[in-house]
């Protein structure tokens, strides 16, 4: 993976593991928003669940579906954005970078091991989805829903990681007052700047 790095975790980073730690376990601290840009050039924008970051990487996982509009997007263009707001400790981190698909064809092995991993975590009831009727088409007649229990160990072709590569994240502290807002920016050096601006 390219995107190894031995220099210590970026301080934005240790931010969000201490926001999500004093959420206590709230699976809604876990929603992110994600923005893509569609071929039309306009954005788009949708909910989706943090699944962590990529072993050995600032990357931030999401799983999804490789027939969904958003992967359609990024296939086109990949710039994209999460905004997350932490609302136990408001705190909101807009991180903007890179995003990618990890597909079935994925030949980097730690990737791939990746998405075999976050297939495995998933409940039944969310492997099930990838599984149903292609997304956005007028809806299918209800016995097209009603799939059996996947098997866990082998995730289906419709399934894939979406993987943020941040190079610019926007912190902002609501809860100081006045508010506290810092841009981190990743380097072409590997390390990231770090400078405190106006809210
Ligand atoms: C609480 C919540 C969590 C969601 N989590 C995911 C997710 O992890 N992955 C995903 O692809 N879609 C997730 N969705 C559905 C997306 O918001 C979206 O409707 C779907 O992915 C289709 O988006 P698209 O057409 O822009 O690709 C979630 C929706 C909600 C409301």
């Amino acid at each position: 993976v390219t995107g190894e790095h031995s220099n210590p975790s970026p301080h934005w980073r240790s931010l969000i593991e201490r926001a999500l730690g004093e959420a206590a376990g709230d699976p809604a601290a876990y929603h992110v928003q994600v923005a893509t840009v569609t071929p039309g050039g306009r954005p788009a924008n949708r909910t989706v669940v943090f699944r962590g970051f990529i072993a050995g990487t600032d990357w931030l996982c999401f799983v999804t579906d490789v027939r969904s509009q958003k992967a359609r997007h990024v296939r086109n263009q990949p710039w994209g954005e999460v905004c997350w707001y932490l609302a136990a400790s408001r705190q909101q981190f807009r991180l903007a970078g890179e995003l990618a698909l990890v597909t079935g064809d994925e030949t980097d092995a730690a990737l791939q091991q990746a998405r075999q991993a976050a297939w495995t975590a998933l409940s039944d009831r969310t492997r099930r989805q990838f599984f149903w009727p292609e997304p956005l088409l007028p809806r299918a007649r209800p016995a097209a829903f009603e799939v059996a229990a996947p098997d866990g160990a082998q995730p289906p072709a419709t399934f894939c990681l979406l993987v943020l590569r941040p190079t610019q994240v926007d912190h902002l502290d609501v809860g100081s007052y006045p508010h506290r807002r810092t841009v981190y920016r990743l380097q072409a050096s590997g390390q990231w700047s770090q400078e405190t601006v106006n809210p």
